[in-house]
């Protein structure tokens, strides 16, 4: 599939694939995006939540379906690392078809973190099916699989969705989909995608979510967040 690499509105780049007429992120802005999404209504909102505020937990489990550019993964670790947070981090990301080293240079996506450079340098050249320790008590579990075979013993507090839209991957949307990271939730564990079809929202609602419709990033009108509640 053609990929090439364009600005979006924010000046951030992104990877675009021609044949889908697809993005790896919004065009209206991909740091934007994944700010929004990922950062304040996923990661800031679930380590607000009471159990972690009164440190009953001081572990987050973090899965990222789609790791992708590592964007997402770049700006969880320089916000954890920039605040005084003590908590111990598992961050796992998935993906089936990884993004080249080539692509991430061209992307600069270390321009975005004013401390973690070379972390960021590691964490892209770390080996796939592997985990790494970084400092700040951050391990990196890197997955190249299918979603659909996504399996772990650790609940899951944190999941950020960021799978290509339903439009050209409709079965990663499926309700059979997205149980594979809902039924690993842990009990107030926050789900956070920028997709906010009335489908996605009713499948996620099904498997026992509360969900609810948040204002989207630039140049989207919302986007979901689902919370398991029991
Ligand atoms: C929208 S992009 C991810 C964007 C990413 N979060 C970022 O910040 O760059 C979707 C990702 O899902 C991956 N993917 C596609 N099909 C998959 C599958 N069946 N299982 C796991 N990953 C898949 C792609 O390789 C791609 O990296």
């Amino acid at each position: 599939m053609r990929r090439n690499i364009i600005t979006t509105s924010d000046g951030s780049k992104t990877i675009q694939l021609v044949d889908w007429n697809e993005q790896y992120h919004s065009v209206h802005g991909a740091l934007a995006e994944a700010q929004h999404v990922f950062l304040k209504n996923g990661l800031a909102y679930r380590i607000q939540a009471e159990d972690v505020v009164a440190k009953d937990k001081q572990k987050i489990h973090i899965v990222e379906m789609g790791l992708g550019t590592g964007l997402n993964l770049l700006l969880t670790y320089d916000f954890l690392s920039t605040k005084e947070f003590d908590l111990e981090v598992n961050y796992t990301g998935i993906d089936k078809f990884p993004v080249s080293t080539e692509e991430q240079v061209q992307l600069n996506y270390e321009q975005f973190t004013a401390v973690n450079t070379n972390s960021f340098k590691e964490m892209c050249g770390q080996a796939w099916d592997s985990k790494e320790m970084y400092a700040g008590k951050f391990s990196l579990e890197k997955r190249q699989i299918d979603l659909l075979e996504y399996s772990d013993k650790e609940p899951v507090d944190l999941v950020y969705f960021d799978a290509f839209g339903p439009r050209v991957q409709p079965e990663l949307w499926t309700e059979e989909s997205l149980n594979v990271l809902v039924s690993r939730m842990s009990v107030n564990a926050v789900f956070v995608t920028y997709c906010a079809k009335g489908d996605v929202r009713r499948s996620l609602q099904n498997l026992g979510l509360r969900v609810e419709r948040l204002p989207g990033p630039p140049g989207k009108r919302e986007m979901l967040r689902g919370i398991k509640e029991n």
